[in-house]
């Protein structure tokens, strides 16, 4: 079945939605993106990523082209038009479509936004979420700006490739000896019943999960410390589990062939899982 997908204004059949090949997305990565998550027909916090959006295009020196209700229309026009129960909805802001220049184009060239749907069955019962995944480490060789959540994903997809390479499911980054984050997930280590996530900054994206797993997991009592740790630390850890929006709250068992703890998913993760699941279904819009 055909998607119907969002365009400069336009809800088109996915075979005519068409951007110009002097878009600055596609000349210079010069574009931002969201991925949101929907699971019962409802968005999950759709507040969290408007709010992120905004800030990327601002680091930019963009402006938000509309307002905040009427991209929340648009989620819920292609969510009712494409009928998803769940899955992911992509948004894509870029500066627009001008004639080959390092330099920016002039102030009111329109921006290009585009929005699509992906459907995904199932995708709160992950079968991964009951086995947990692999990672290796690979150095963090990506821009200093991570904050931003710009559509530069060549070195994350990478990464993707040398761990499916190496038998893994993904790869967590290294720089200065301390992880940063994965490939497309913020990580985590559980020591002691100590949840540990790298501090904010501009070394990692600033995950709209992690933003509610720490919140979740604060309202439980359970210790969090928002620092950076080392790869042996990781290796040393009871538990290890990444978040996003495509995958919630995922266990990772192993990493760079060792096993972390008893190389099974472990309690913590599985806890704040559910708790992220049920407490992000209940606010969903
Ligand atoms: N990725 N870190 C990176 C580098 C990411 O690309 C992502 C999200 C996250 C988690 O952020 P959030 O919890 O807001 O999804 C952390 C999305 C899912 C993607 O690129 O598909």
């Amino acid at each position: 079945m055909s998607r119907t997908v969002y365009v400069n204004g336009d809800f088109l059949p996915e075979e005519d939605a068409k951007v110009s090949v002097f878009d600055r997305g596609f000349l210079f990565a010069d574009g931002v993106y969201e991925v949101t998550s929907v699971l019962g027909g409802k968005i999950l916090d759709f507040e969290g990523h408007a709010v992120r959006l905004e800030r990327s295009l601002g680091e930019l020196d963009m402006g938000m082209p509309m307002s905040r209700d009427e991209l929340l229309d648009i989620h819920r026009r292609l969510v009712t038009e494409n009928e998803i129960e769940d899955g992911l909805i992509y948004l894509q802001i870029t500066r627009g479509a001008a004639d080959r220049d390092f330099a920016y184009p002039p102030e009111g060239t329109p921006q290009t936004v585009v929005l699509f749907t992906q459907t995904k069955p199932g995708l709160a019962d992950a079968p991964m979420a009951k086995v947990g995944l692999k990672v290796i480490t690979i150095p963090d060789l990506r821009w200093d700006r991570r904050d931003i959540k710009t559509v530069q994903l060549l070195y994350p997809s990478m990464g993707k490739m040398a761990a499916k390479a190496a038998g893994a499911d993904d790869a967590w980054m290294i720089e200065d000896d301390m992880i940063t984050e994965g490939t497309s997930n913020n990580a985590y280590i559980v020591k002691d019943n100590t949840i540990i996530t790298r501090h904010l900054g501009h070394e990692i994206l600033h995950g709209i999960t992690r933003a509610a797993v720490l919140r979740f997991a604060a309202e439980a009592q359970m210790k969090v410390e928002e620092r950076s740790f080392s790869l042996a630390e990781a290796q040393a850890a009871d538990e290890a589990f990444v978040t996003s929006a495509s995958t919630f709250v995922m266990p990772v068992v192993q990493i760079d062939g060792q096993a972390v703890g008893e190389g099974t998913p472990g309690p913590v993760a599985a806890r704040l899982r559910e708790i992220y699941l049920d407490e992000s279904r209940k606010a969903a819009v």
